[in-house]
């Protein structure tokens, strides 16, 4: 076979592996989440990677996201398809096609896949713990779905966290809105240049998240969609904050915030986290989407939810020293029998297992020095050593790998030995 270049052999641009002991804290984040979404009535959807192109133009065919970073291939079959670059056009895509009795309420975490410019905190391939709701206009969903990703970060102890919140307006608002805050901007566009200009008039709501330096003047004094709510909007937007300001859930409004996507109405919201660089600070966001499934093709049915990223997650929790307490073994048992000894050392391990412990050992023969080396990087609570004295009265050495102190434990108490031990401090940070 020909030679292939190294690089060939690494992971590509922008993406990455996620490997022992940060995948542990991935795990915790995971099941954390999930725990979280279940007690809120919330079931898991596991949907597809890849979706035809058309159901993901239908979010956003202006936005960077879909018109310059989708993955987009022909199948064997001439299929024009995509790797989805978010979740939610996927959910409604399923709720359109499955027809669920609402309201419809479901958590997922899945990769996304966009062609971005590869920095910290921003991936060709990412990951989102997200959640949908489905066929309920009700504010009180608004809130309970802010309430879900709130009360996740507040678990795991992250500071320096801010909810940004705005409405986005209704069908009814959003039109008025849109011409005034044009023609406000094309009023003021004579300094600034023809990409200005281009983009207001393509759609003048993108501009207003700009980082142009001197854009902002201008697009900081530009007439707010707040101001230009219709009644029901404003109304809604009311009755989401009373909601948040009810369960003491802190938040900002912010005029600005028009997030990346076109399918958004009325309320939006994103946690900001100033761990995390001021272009890519976004922890998770999302809002509602209230036309997204009818411009499927399915009934009319207001949806909300949001997304939130695990790889930035993880370095918010890094900056901050708070990594999520991780599963670690109980015991790593030690072989000092020799050959004779291997099969009780099998025998041992899989009982404590079986016990739901942690157990792990030392394969192949190895020397005793050698496996107390293995069980001091396994980061296992306790070494169990199998050692001829002790086998003699049916009994175990177990020593502390912290503190180095030593015990000896009948071999058929060790599972309740160790067990007693666990809730003591069998969770530590990684
Ligand atoms: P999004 O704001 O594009 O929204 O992404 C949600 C979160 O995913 C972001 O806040 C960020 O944490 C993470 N994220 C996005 N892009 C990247 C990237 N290139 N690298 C690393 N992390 C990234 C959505 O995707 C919507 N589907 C959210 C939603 C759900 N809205 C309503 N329902």
């Amino acid at each position: 076979m020909p030679r292939v270049p190294d690089e060939v052999f690494r992971a590509p641009k922008g993406v990455h592996d996620v490997l022992p002991p940060e995948s542990g804290t991935w795990a915790t984040l995971v099941g954390r989440f999930a725990d979280r979404a279940a007690r809120s009535g919330y079931g898991l959807i596991v949907g597809p990677v890849f979706e035809h192109v058309e159901v993901f133009r239908r979010v956003g065919e202006h936005t960077d996201v879909v018109s310059k970073e989708m993955y987009e291939f022909e199948d064997k079959g001439g299929r024009a398809l995509a790797l989805r670059p978010e979740g939610t056009a996927s959910v409604v895509r399923a709720y359109v096609q499955h027809r669920p009795t609402p309201p419809w309420k479901v958590w997922y975490v899945a990769p996304n896949f966009r062609y971005e410019r590869a920095q910290k905190g921003r991936y060709r391939q990412h990951w989102q713990l997200g959640a949908e709701v489905l066929g309920v206009d009700d504010p009180a969903v608004d809130v309970e779905v802010i309430a879900l990703l709130d009360g996740f970060y507040r678990d795991l102890g992250l500071s320096g966290v801010t909810l940004a919140l705005n409405s986005m307006g209704d069908a009814q608002s959003r039109p008025g809105y849109v011409s005034a805050l044009r023609a406000y901007l094309l009023d003021h566009a004579s300094s600034l240049g023809s990409e200005f200009r281009e983009r207001v008039e393509a759609n003048p709501m993108r501009v207003l998240d700009t980082k142009v330096p001197d854009w902002q003047d201008v697009v900081g004094r530009a007439p707010q969609l707040t101001e230009h709510l219709s009644e029901p909007a404003r109304e809604h937007f009311e009755q989401v904050q009373e909601g948040l300001q009810a369960l003491k859930i802190s938040y900002e409004l912010a005029p600005r915030l028009v997030r990346g996507f076109d399918y958004y109405t009325r309320t939006t919201f994103e946690f900001q986290s100033d761990a995390l660089d001021a272009a890519q600070n976004a922890l998770g966001g999302g809002g509602r989407y209230d036309g997204l499934a009818e411009e499927m093709g399915g009934p009319a049915t207001p949806g909300i939810g949001f997304g939130a990223g695990i790889e930035r997650l993880v370095l918010a929790l890094d900056a901050a020293s708070s990594a999520p307490t991780t599963r670690r073994l109980d015991a790593f048992v030690i072989n000092g029998l020799g050959d004779a000894g291997s099969v009780a050392t099998t025998v041992l391990v899989s009982e404590l297992r079986e016990e739901g412990l942690g157990a792990d050992r030392a394969y192949g023969g190895r020397s005793v020095p050698a496996q107390w080396k293995a069980a001091d990087r396994s980061g296992a609570r306790y070494g169990v050593m199998l050692g001829r004295d002790e086998a003699a009265r049916d009994a175990v050495a177990v020593k502390d790998l912290e503190t180095g102190e030593q015990v000896e434990v009948p071999e058929n108490g060790l599972a309740t030995w160790l067990s007693d031990r666990r809730e003591l401090g069998s969770e530590v940070a990684r």
